[in-house]
């Protein structure tokens, strides 16, 4: 099939080259003409594994190309993904402004039949909206249909999510909308279901929602655990084995981070107001969410006392492994508001956070340069450099032997057993 995918951020590069790579004829498209640039001799602007070995062979076999034209781009295409930016306003509501321009862009270039398929995360009745711009802009009355086709690939693992999805979620309102979707997800042999397009908006929602509050809640019963002296993995394991709950999303630590989840559950909480419900779950899970980084902060303080002019070293920076996203910034401030002197290292994320935290952090070249004079070491992000740390050699550089580990990497016995004072999250 001959695709357009509009927006060549995360999700747009990903959806476009995997559809290349199951042999259609791919063209990402984006306003930003230096992104396109840049694409085009071969330079991928995120850090996905796998992304940009992808990317090159669909541009060598010839089904993947780059174009800041849209008008020529969705003029070629049939299938035209809407993947742009969905930004949150500063009252938490998706701002749709780049969805609308798209929706005219495309109008304004339709000549023959288009199906639109909306796959950024958008709030219900976006489609609806999508369709009536379009019918402003479309004096030509070209025949179109609009869908929704949320995605639910995650960082680090893209490829692997968007080719083996645990099912694919069609919203449309015509056969032949539904027809060409189908086919073009055939290859994936997940299972498809095809509902109207508002309930595919809402899919999307409830399922980060439904996530996110799972984790708000084991982290909730670390905090139970930390008070009781029991311990969350133990509790984890033992509901996650019950089918209904499921194992997956119950690791305790420092809250979940990243741009999706905060965004979504802050549009959904909107959303379900301005439709008259007050979706209090979610807000409850926002505040435990927030809540995780102090107490992060309140078992450093427990263990090494005050802050001021204490070396508190922070090994991991992303918020979470294999992406190069950052998200230990919210802690890294609290930590310097303290007083507190701060080393770093991320496996990826160096570049990001030198961006955003200059010069309040020295930024390491690993684990062990960390460690040096340190009075207390925080696990932020469990990268799996760090369960293989050599802790003997991490305890004769600090200052300090202490671990906080935000992501419970570590046997508490073990740690303990090499002399260090040790406190995980939940755990005895
Ligand atoms: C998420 C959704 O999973 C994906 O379906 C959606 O399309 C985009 O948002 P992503 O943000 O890439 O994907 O990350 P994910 O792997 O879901 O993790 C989100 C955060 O939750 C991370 O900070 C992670 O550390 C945290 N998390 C996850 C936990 O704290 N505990 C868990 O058990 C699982």
């Amino acid at each position: 099939m001959k695709i357009s995918v509009i927006g060549a951020g995360y999700v747009g590069l990903v959806t476009g080259s995997c559809f290349a790579d199951l042999g259609n004829d791919v063209i990402c498209v984006d306003n930003d003409a230096s992104k396109i640039k840049k694409l085009k001799s071969g330079k991928i602007p995120i850090y996905e594994p796998g992304l940009e070995e992808l990317i090159k062979l669909n541009v060598k076999e010839g089904r993947l190309s780059f174009s800041s034209d849209i008008k020529n781009s969705v003029s070629r295409s049939e299938v035209i993904f809407i993947c742009v930016g969905t930004p949150p306003k500063n009252n938490g509501e998706a701002d749709l402004t780049f969805i609308e321009g798209v929706s005219r862009d495309i109008a304004l270039s339709m000549s023959s039949y288009k199906l639109i398929v909306e796959k950024s995360t958008v709030p219900v009745n976006t489609g609806e909206w999508v369709e009536r711009t379009i019918k402003v802009h479309n004096p030509r009355n070209v025949k179109f249909d609009v869908a929704s086709n949320p995605e639910f690939l995650r960082e680090g693992s893209a490829i692997k999510d968007f080719m083996n999805p645990d099912r694919v979620i069609i919203g449309v309102k015509s056969k032949k909308a539904k027809d060409i979707l189908i086919e073009l997800y055939r290859p994936l042999k997940s299972e498809i279901i095809i509902t109207d397009i508002k309930s595919a908006e809402l899919i999307k929602h409830a399922a980060n929602s439904f996530l996110a509050m799972k984790i708000s809640f084991i982290n909730s019963i670390s905090n139970v655990c930390d008070r009781l002296g029991a311990d969350v993995n133990e509790v984890s394991r033992g509901i996650g084995l019950d089918r209904r709950i499921g194992k997956d999303f119950l690791n305790a630590g420092i809250g979940f981070g990243g741009f999706c989840f905060p965004k979504d559950l802050g549009a959904f909480i909107r959303i379900s107001e301005k439709c008259g419900y007050d979706f209090g779950i979610l807000k409850e899970v926002q505040r435990v969410n927030d809540m995780q980084k102090s107490v992060l902060v309140k078992k450093v303080e427990e263990m090494i006392w005050n802050l001021q002019d204490k070396t508190v070293g922070v090994l991991g920076l992303s918020f979470k492994p294999d992406t190069d996203d950052i998200r230990a910034i919210g802690i890294i401030s609290i930590l310097v508001k303290e007083g507190a002197r701060i080393r770093a290292y991320d496996p990826a994320a160096m570049v990001k956070a030198k961006g955003v935290l200059g010069a309040r952090v020295k930024f390491c070249k690993d684990a062990y340069d960390v460690a040096k004079n340190c009075d207390c070491i925080i696990v932020a992000t469990e990268w799996n450099e760090f369960k293989e740390l050599d802790l003997k050699k991490m305890k004769k550089l600090m200052r300090q032997p202490v671990i906080i580990d935000g992501r419970n990497i570590y046997d508490p016995e073990t740690v303990k057993l090499l002399g260090f004072k040790y406190s995980g999250m939940g755990r005895r």
